[in-house]
């Protein structure tokens, strides 16, 4: 067990769970609210950890409703059954989705609705002033790093829109990363959600902008999962090798607060209009994405760069020529099929595509200035 914090406290190790419930217990807390899914659920990782925590004396009241894409009604019923059933603190068990769940549940359990004021692009954090539960986010992938995050993207209801709700106050109290939950992961998830998590540190790596303390993390970041991810896929239980990706996933989403790129720009509406596998869109747009960016012209501080991350493969002879064949290659080696075509995207598809990843604002912080044109000949390569 170790404890760290930059700026969320962190527990890691395959006693973190014993030491959560400790902890909650220590503070007083009584009942939790579990927020998780049904596939979670069905197999049986809510009620492992269910039952690390009422060891303790604890009780955990699960809500294992929320959905792969977050809506309304998950947050609310999940507030409602917060409150009717008197919690005290929230425990968020799962990816991405039953965090950003469990963080708006806070604001949802203590503030008045709709759900639509709290918006982060009418300044809605300004709304979020009530005395809120502690929530304590426990992943079991290793990609988003939203366990550091202080962000939770819901769809409303009403419009069908995704509303952003943003708010120093969203991020959990302790990350816990206990790595023997990430060991089910089949390896295609595994490779998909690592990728993801390597994305993020290079894209904050390479944003321009001054902030060397996410620079140095990003780099550690992409060291940890070019040393570890092969493994994870491979050998899925080497728990050593699950906790450095564990670890890798909340290093990039911490690093990213400089900014990400282009390729997230891309893949978002991948997701958002052919229901693609978050990870899985990076994977298939990065190496044409840092391809478009080697042949624009570079100044020699953006070359300096990019050679940095090629440089990081070296020590375990993956550095191809340029960074672009690098990961093309390491990504073929961990099972990714190129081609957007193998995932039923087509030249019809594109325009469209371009349109949602231009309005996007990821590649606003790219290392390179990117128009639709841009974007739409990635895309078209990357078909
Ligand atoms: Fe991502």
């Amino acid at each position: 067990m170790q404890q760290f914090n930059f700026p969320t406290l962190v527990y890691f190790g395959e006693d973190a769970l014993v030491e959560l419930a400790t902890t909650i217990k220590a503070k007083g807390y009584q009942k939790a609210l579990l927020v998780s899914d049904k596939t979670l659920s069905a197999l049986g990782v809510v009620a492992s950890v269910k039952s690390i925590i009422t060891q303790q004396g604890i009780e955990v009241i699960v809500f294992d409703h929320v959905h792969a894409n977050p809506i309304e009604a998950d947050v609310e019923n999940g507030a409602a059954v917060f409150n009717d059933q008197d919690c005290d603190c929230i425990l968020a068990l799962g990816g991405g989705s039953a965090m950003d769940v469990a963080k708006v549940i806070k604001v949802a359990a203590t503030h008045p609705g709709p759900l639509s004021q709290y918006d982060d692009a009418i300044g809605g954090d300004k709304r979020i002033i009530n005395a809120m539960p502690p929530l304590y986010a426990i992943p079991t992938t290793a990609g988003t790093g939203s366990e550091v995050g202080r962000s939770g993207v819901i769809i409303l209801g009403k419009s069908k829109l995704k509303t952003i709700i943003f708010s120093p106050k969203l991020m959990p109290d302790i990350a816990v990363l206990a790595p023997q939950l990430t060991t089910g992961l089949p390896p295609h998830i595994t490779a998909a959600t690592g990728i993801d998590a390597f994305t993020h540190s290079l894209e904050a790596f390479l944003a321009p902008g001054f902030h060397p303390m996410a620079d140095g993390i990003a780099l550690q970041g992409m060291r940890l999962c070019i040393e570890n991810l092969d493994t994870c896929v491979n050998q899925g239980s080497q728990i050593k090798a699950r906790g450095n990706m564990q670890v890798a996933a909340m290093m990039g989403a911490t690093a990213f607060q400089k900014g990400l790129g282009m390729i997230h720009s891309l893949a978002h509406p991948l997701s958002a209009q052919h229901n693609m596998h978050h990870g899985l869109a990076n994977a298939l747009l990065l190496p044409e994405s840092i391809k478009y960016i080697e042949q624009s012209p570079l100044n020699s501080e953006q070359k300096q760069r990019i050679e940095s991350v090629r440089q990081l493969f070296t020590a375990s002879n993956l550095a191809k020529n340029t960074l672009s064949q690098t990961c093309h290659q390491w990504f073929h080696s961990l099972g990714i099929t190129f081609g957007l075509r193998n995932y039923h995207i087509d030249e019809q598809h594109l325009a469209a595509l371009a349109d949602d990843a231009f309005a996007d604002p990821c590649h606003q912080s790219n290392i390179i200035t990117v128009s639709k044109a841009d974007l739409l000949t990635v895309y078209r390569r990357a078909l």
